[in-house]
């Protein structure tokens, strides 16, 4: 190995090495306020926009400083005050430039933005009532990819990571009306992003879920848990923020289990609960999606959050709800509404027509919400129409693997999920990849992942998409990560890619570990809605689909620790990869209905075999 290459490999395994001791504390997100409280104000509607592809909002040529006339965050009525008697003289004008609905992707708003990639300046002029002693933080639901965030031309915040929340505290620079925010978005992926540059599904840029204005006591309560334990007792947390927040007396409160529960924050304002499950208390389930309003209280804060309690595990190759036996029943989804023009904005009811489908269409009890952390709306709903979910980061294919930044990245991905959904009683899941090809810097990447995951939260299963090895019709799985995972899931395409017959897939023997439940979280094949083949039955025709369907069924109802599918996928997606003319334009073709929701034959087959499954 040239010695150039050896420097550099032993530099990173160095800074691997001596990289600090992970502690999952460090990596709390800042701000969580979750639940659902008083006093928010939604900024969703109309937000003006400006494009930028040369970035000169930011920089000027030669990385010089940006130009202030083209600077978009500033606060352009100071400016124009600041400039006189002079006129002041931009070359944006956010005020009068064009306007997109907000949430949703750019990528849809208008043809001119169809395949943009780079970066757009959104502004929102909003009035705020705002109370002497009050706090105020802005909550962005998601913005892909980076974010920077302006507030009255003072930068208040910045994140990076398309899927996942972040607030900014804004008590400072906030007034009554008037306000100016504005946010730069940058949808460019590259090389120590996460995702990579490369997917299997469109760029929906810009602000994808909700902004909101929260305004809190100047202590309030961040966050707050409540789970019930294999040992039958809830236990959770309450954490307050603010200056007040030590040694407070605090109080969860569930009316409908005649359960109130006093507790006292320790030094750091957190307060633990633990008490013995009310005998009355009804378990979640997919059948019986029992949710309960909790109230978490401290004087002059209260949020409530509605939360179902069941348990899960895994016990030889079974996997255990509630101590009993479960067999998934399940597809995949992207975060795309059913329509011909999606803009990623599902909101509840996007989720409830998606989840609808799966749970009274296909009889199924389990969705895998692919490949990222999708809107809490979809998050809630499973939790209410009872839909076991798997969550997943987007490490998907390839991310660079030796880069401690992209670790840290991927790291502080899974925590903002994991604070976000841990109450939810649908997720069971957290997997923490998708098709990563085995090598040894990609296995140590995901074993750091699976340790976040176990710190963070030990009472949910841990899971990764795999890729098989096929020697002959034998395939197996012979990945070293096996061994960081609770349920093993593994991807197949036999009868799609590559060269088997129908006959071939029935063929199929596996060689999987008989000691952990098995998923095939993926198999799948296109065909384009209305094109019938029925004599040729050709690849694209829902012919094919179908008798795919048949025989992959048949041949996973033959290996003995599958606990579970969720076939690729409920519907067809956007991708920029699927260019056949005839077929594709653009489409992955592989959804069980069409973008627009029209079922595909194959629908029927899936849902009849999953009404035989008991
Ligand atoms: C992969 C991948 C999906 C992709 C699918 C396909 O397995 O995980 O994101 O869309 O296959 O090829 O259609």
């Amino acid at each position: 190995m040239p010695m150039k290459r050896l420097l550099t490999t032993l530099t990173l395994l160095l800074a691997w090495i001596a990289a600090p001791a992970f502690a999952a504390d460090t990596l709390r997100p800042p701000l969580l306020l979750i639940g659902t409280r008083a006093n928010v104000q939604d900024l969703s509607g109309r937000w003006t926009y400006s494009k930028d592809l040369y970035r000169t909002g930011f920089t000027d040529i030669n990385g010089w400083v940006a130009k202030s006339r083209m600077q978009r965050h500033r606060d352009v009525d100071v400016a124009a005050e600041e400039s006189k008697p002079g006129p002041a003289f931009f070359e944006f004008d956010l005020d009068r430039g064009p306007a997109m609905d907000i949430p949703g992707a750019w990528n849809s708003a208008t043809p001119e933005l169809r395949y943009f990639d780079g970066l757009i300046w959104f502004q929102r002029r909003f009035d705020a009532a705002m109370k002497a002693g009050q706090r105020s933080f802005l909550r962005f639901e998601a913005v892909n990819y980076r974010a920077y965030v302006y507030l009255n031309g003072k930068e208040v915040g910045r994140h990076e990571g398309g899927f996942t929340p972040f607030i900014v505290e804004v008590t400072d620079t906030l007034r009554a009306q008037g306000n100016r925010l504005v946010v730069g978005v940058d949808s460019k992926h590259d090389a120590n992003s996460v995702p990579g540059e490369i997917t299997d599904w469109d760029l929906y840029g810009g602000i994808t879920r909700p902004v909101k204005l929260i305004q809190t006591p100047a202590t309030f309560i961040d966050d707050a848990t409540l789970r019930l334990t294999e040992a039958g007792r809830l236990a959770g947390s309450l954490q307050l923020n603010g200056p007040q927040a030590a040694n407070r007396a605090v109080n969860l409160r569930i009316a409908a289990l005649n359960l109130t529960l006093p507790a006292r924050t320790d030094a750091n304002g957190e307060a633990r609960f633990d008490v013995a499950a009310p005998a009355s208390l009804k378990r979640w389930t997919p059948n019986a999606p029992t949710l309960y309003d909790v109230d978490f209280e401290a004087d002059g804060d209260k949020i409530r959050d509605r939360i179902g309690f069941r348990t899960i595990a895994v016990r030889g190759s079974e996997i255990l709800l509630n101590g009993q036996p479960i067999f998934l029943k399940g597809i995949c989804i992207h975060e795309e509404e059913i329509g011909p023009n999606p803009a990623r904005r599902v909101d509840d009811a996007a989720a409830r027509r998606l989840l609808g489908e799966v749970k009274n269409g296909l009889h199924g009890n389990y969705v895998r919400l692919s490949h990222y952390p999708h809107n809490e709306a979809m998050l809630r709903v499973a939790d209410e129409i009872g839909l076991l979910v798997w969550s997943e980061i987007p490490v998907y294919w390839t991310v660079n693997w030796d880069s401690p930044a992209t670790l840290d990245l991927a790291r502080r991905m899974q925590a903002e999920t994991i604070y976000r959904d841990r109450n939810r009683a649908s997720v069971v899941l957290w997997s923490i990849g998708n098709e990563t090809p085995v090598a040894e810097n990609r296995t140590r990447f995901h074993t750091a992942l699976a340790e976040t995951v176990r710190a963070l939260d030990p009472s949910r299963l841990i899971s990764a998409a795999l890729l098989v090895e096929r020697k002959g019709d034998t395939l197996h799985i012979a990945d070293p990560l096996l061994k960081e995972l609770d349920v093993i899931a593994v991807n197949t395409y036999a009868g799609w890619y590559g060269d088997d017959t129908l006959a071939d897939v029935g063929k199929l023997r596996w060689e999987v570990p008989a000691d952990k439940p098995l998923l095939f979280s993926e198999f799948g094949a296109d065909a384009k809605a209305g094109f019938r083949d029925p004599a040729l039955k050709r690849k694209f025709s829902e012919d094919y689909q179908v008798d795919y369907y048949r025989a992959t069924l048949a041949m996973a109802a033959k290996v003995p620790t599958l606990r579970g599918l969720s076939p690729w996928v409920l519907k067809d997606f956007r991708s920029p990869r699927r260019e056949h003319p005839v077929f594709q334009n653009g489409w992955n073709r592989k959804g069980l209905i069409s973008e627009t929701g029209q079922r595909k034959l194959a629908f029927d087959v899936l849902a009849e075999h999953y009404r035989s499954l008991k």
